[in-house]
């Protein structure tokens, strides 16, 4: 990577330099909030770190000139086999936020996920682009709300609900006790230095359009700062929502209904059973239960036991396209996700996305070539050598 000053986006090749640029274009505590994760972060090394553990045997002379990447799931076809995931507060990282996430996806034919805490309204993304959508939902205790919000993202033309499972509580993010990281800015004194020393940054957050969570904002009072996402998490989500509460939700929604953050093949059967069309196999990026294992070690179990009754996905540490070859291998329909896109966003907005996942959907290609595969079909678990035997997975012979 260049020297700063000289540091640019086109300098950026992969996940670790688009990091890089991000690490030098922001406040620090924002770059932490993005970067870090709960506890030890071992769930985030891990989930980097598993696809290491697995090894591609490639097949020549297949005679592959175009390689179809497309994929499709819940109904909807997709031109790469990678979607956004939700994330929260885009528009703190970069000036463009989720407007320029949207438009990078729509441009490589992808889903993405607006999150409940997006700061974008979702009728407004809906309206300005065809491509799928994910709606990604927290559940409140108060039935009502949850009601009115399924309502609106009904009437929006919201593709998917994503009802995210694995945050009935706020994970321990230490990096962001530290530097007093919440919404509204709480900062510690060396918090606030950190701003300073970005003063660009500060210069873009102030001068461009207000920082506001529109999908809360009608029912919670959010922006105007009266409620940090802390208490919103601790006071008005349900910690003791269940199986039943979730059925009644996907019958209320009557479409695409999809759990995010399922890890066991015992919940990903639930979830068939009540009737949900696919399941993310996720654990935050690591930023909830720290020593939950990583969706790429689950995965095979999990594909075993529903893959014939929903769509089965993943996320978590993806930072190269021989990941998400892996993944399929082993049955998922496509992958999910999150650092890979914000850091780039946070680095270079739109132009900082695009690059990202144009990178990504050459390497999957140039993968695909290189493993006699000319469409995300042929990949299977014939393609696969673990190192260890510690997958749930018998290697093929
Ligand atoms: C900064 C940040 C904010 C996130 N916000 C949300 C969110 O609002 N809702 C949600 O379901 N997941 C959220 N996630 C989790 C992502 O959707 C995804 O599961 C995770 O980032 C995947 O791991 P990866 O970052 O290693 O790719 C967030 C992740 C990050 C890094």
């Amino acid at each position: 990577m260049p020297v700063e000053g000289h540091l640019r986006l086109s300098h950026c090749h992969n996940f670790r330099d688009f990091r890089e640029l991000a690490r030098r274009r922001l406040p620090s505590p924002i770059f932490d909030y993005i970067d870090g994760a709960a506890d030890d972060e071992v769930t985030k090394r891990r989930n980097s770190a598993s696809f290491e553990d697995c090894d591609l045997v490639p097949s020549v002379l297949r005679g592959g000139k175009d390689v179809d990447l497309s994929v499709t799931i819940m109904g909807r076809k997709l031109a790469v086999p990678f979607y956004g995931s939700p994330t929260a507060l885009q528009r703190v990282f970069h000036h463009q936020g989720g407007r320029a996430v949207a438009a990078a996806a729509a441009k490589l034919g992808t889903m993405f996920g607006v999150s409940s805490l997006g700061t974008v309204a979702l009728g407004e993304l809906r309206k300005a682009y065809a491509s799928p959508q994910v709606y990604q939902f927290y559940f409140h205790k108060d039935r009502g709300l949850n009601r009115a919000m399924l309502k609106r993202a009904k009437e929006a033309g919201v593709d998917v609900m994503m009802l995210t499972v694995d945050t009935i509580t706020g994970g321990n993010r230490e990096r962001d006790l530290r530097t007093g990281f919440t919404i509204p800015f709480r900062l510690t004194f060396g918090g606030m230095l950190q701003f300073g020393m970005k003063p660009k940054w500060a210069l873009n957050y102030l001068t461009h359009e207000r920082f506001s969570l529109p999908q809360l904002d009608e029912y919670v009072d959010m922006g105007a700062g009266s409620m940090s996402i802390g208490r919103y998490f601790s006071e008005m989500l349900d910690p003791a929502m269940n199986w039943d509460d979730v059925a009644e939700m996907v019958q209320t929604w009557e479409g695409q209904f999809c759990l995010k953050g399922v890890m066991s093949a015992a919940d990903a059967k639930r979830a068939a059973d009540i009737g949900c069309t696919g399941i993310v196999l996720s654990n935050h990026g690591g930023r909830q239960l720290d020593g939950s294992r990583a969706a790429f070690d689950q995965l095979a179990e999990v594909v075993d036991a529903v893959g014939d009754r929903l769509d089965v996905m993943m996320d978590g540490g993806v930072q190269r396209g021989t990941h998400v070859l892996k993944a399929l291998s082993l049955g998922a329909k496509a992958v999910g996700l999150g650092r890979l896109y914000l850091f780039p966003l946070a680095a270079a907005g739109q132009a900082g996305v695009e690059r990202a996942l144009e990178l990504l959907k050459d390497e999957i290609a140039r993968g695909m070539k290189l493993m006699g595969c000319t469409s995300t079909r042929d990949l299977s678990r014939q393609n696969l050598r673990f190192r260890m035997a510690n997958r749930g997975v018998e290697n093929v012979d």
